[in-house]
């Protein structure tokens, strides 16, 4: 209980280092184009963002635009197939390994234009890519589930959040487990490869008795792996939110003890908890990548490789390489203005110093494996900076949330609620006073 007082509060998510509101003096495109054409490997991840989805879930955190408009759907992809083109101009030796579609919601598109999509991309497909959607089953048709199939999409991500009739009207997303488990026996019947739910703990009227009867819903219908978010109150970003301050909204010690309930019913069904809020069955490729230690996380998570190049299509879609980040423009219609001009709709970036690749590098190993030879990463610091670094984690270690041996940090039992406060030890933007204007969701 004291350590959940000491340590809830704000801080990055760390699906990148420097965390987004840090980022500065990102590639312009001819640089950006320049270094990609240049890159010794040019086989990548490719992340197609779609935007729109039909109605609002009050909770929401993501970059979305609410319309029922599903003709919107076609004149989108002609933008996603513009931007694919330059880039396929500009970079012959270009191979997608993966592909992800994500939002908002992808089967906001009708099938036929997710078809057309699929065309464009198919040729520069590697023979073993991988492919992943994230679905909500409310506006998933069976079309939608053969279509993606189809085109080599086998791992499904469902949005669920929860299965409470009361907590799902509370954030205006009535969604019954039929519907689900429909969606689900569907994709399972046309050979997707691979399950994913999403669930969020911390959603206003949640109680331990309802975690019970949501997770009851989960392992009737058994998915391979679960994303179990905490819900990120971020009012100031997401102005949908403010409406749900008027129920109660569990946090601090109630809220971890939701996440601890829900943690202990997984594990008695045969889950196993990875990295941050993650959990899989250990039959899943994502586990066994877990064992080798070979798990990844980037910006949809955790994945078990990551390309040397991520490419992102669609507004507020996110690139990067090992030296740069670049996020596509974030409204509509200033990615549609840029690119109706014949330029990439990028629009801030980051460049990596060699500072920042290797705290990067400590804060995907603590994410990922839980532990870190800090050695390299010492290195780099004058003394002054060695001695603050270790202080902290000297007192963390007096905490019982990680334990240190020479340069090596493991992470212990007792820690890993504590996972994100301990990367920001080494989160050298988090400590400049011009930053402070940065917001973040709190870490509990
Ligand atoms: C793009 S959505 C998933 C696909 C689809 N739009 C849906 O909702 O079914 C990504 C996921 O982000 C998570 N999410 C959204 N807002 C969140 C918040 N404020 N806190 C925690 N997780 C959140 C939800 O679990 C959601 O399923
Ligand atoms: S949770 Fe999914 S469906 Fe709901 S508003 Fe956000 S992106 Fe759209």
């Amino acid at each position: 209980m004291d350590l959940i007082k000491k340590y809830d509060k704000p801080g990055p998510r760390y699906t990148s280092y420097p965390a987004y509101p840090h980022w500065q003096n990102g590639p312009l495109q001819e640089e950006w184009l320049h270094e990609l054409a240049h890159h010794k490997d040019l086989r990548a991840d490719l992340y197609i963002h779609i935007p729109y989805c039909q109605s609002l879930c009050t909770y929401c955190g993501c970059t979305r635009t609410i319309s029922r408009n599903l003709d919107k759907g076609m004149d989108y992809t002609s933008y996603l197939l513009k931007e694919w083109q330059l880039y396929r101009e500009a970079l012959p030796n270009l191979s997608i390994q993966s592909l992800h579609l994500g939002g908002g919601t992808p089967t906001f598109l009708r099938p036929e234009y997710l078809k057309v999509l699929f065309e464009a991309i198919s040729p520069l497909l590697s023979e073993d890519f991988s492919g992943a959607v994230e679905v909500d089953p409310r506006v998933t048709s069976e079309r939608h589930i053969e279509t993606l199939v189809e085109f080599g999409i086998g791992r499904f991500s469902l949005g669920i959040q929860d299965f409470d009739p009361h907590v799902q009207k509370a954030v205006n997303r009535t969604q019954p487990p039929k519907l689900v488990a429909t969606t689900v026996d569907y994709i399972r019947s046309c050979g997707g490869s691979g399950i994913n739910f999403d669930l969020i703990y911390g959603l206003p009227l949640q109680t331990q008795d309802s975690i019970h009867k949501t997770i009851q819903e989960v392992k009737k219908m058994r998915p391979d792996t679960i994303a179990l978010y905490g819900y990120a109150h971020v009012p100031w970003r997401s102005k949908a939110q403010k409406s749900l301050e008027r129920f109660h909204i569990p946090h601090g010690e109630e809220k971890r003890a939701l996440y601890e309930l829900s943690k202990k019913l997984l594990e008695e069904a045969g889950y196993f908890e990875l990295g941050l809020d993650h959990f899989a069955l250990k039959n899943s490729s994502l586990y066994q990548a877990y064992q080798k230690g070979e798990m990844k996380r980037n910006f949809m998570g955790y994945t078990k490789e990551v390309a040397p190049v991520t490419l992102g299509l669609g507004s507020s879609a996110i690139s990067n390489t090992e030296n740069s980040f670049i996020q596509n423009e974030k409204e509509l219609e200033d990615y549609q203005k840029v690119l109706d001009k014949g330029h990439l709709p990028l629009s801030s970036g980051h460049r990596l110093t060699e500072r920042d690749q290797k705290a990067s590098q400590v804060i995907q190993s603590i994410m990922c494996k839980g532990e870190v030879d800090l050695q390299d990463y010492l290195e780099l610091l004058c003394e002054k900076e060695t001695l603050n670094h270790m202080g902290k984690l000297e007192e963390m270690e007096r905490d019982g949330i990680l334990e240190l041996k020479d340069t090596e940090l493991k992470v212990t039992a007792k820690g890993r609620p504590f996972m994100r406060n301990i990367c920001m030890v080494f989160d050298e933007y988090l400590n400049q006073k011009s930053e402070s204007k940065a917001r973040f969701s709190r870490t509990i």
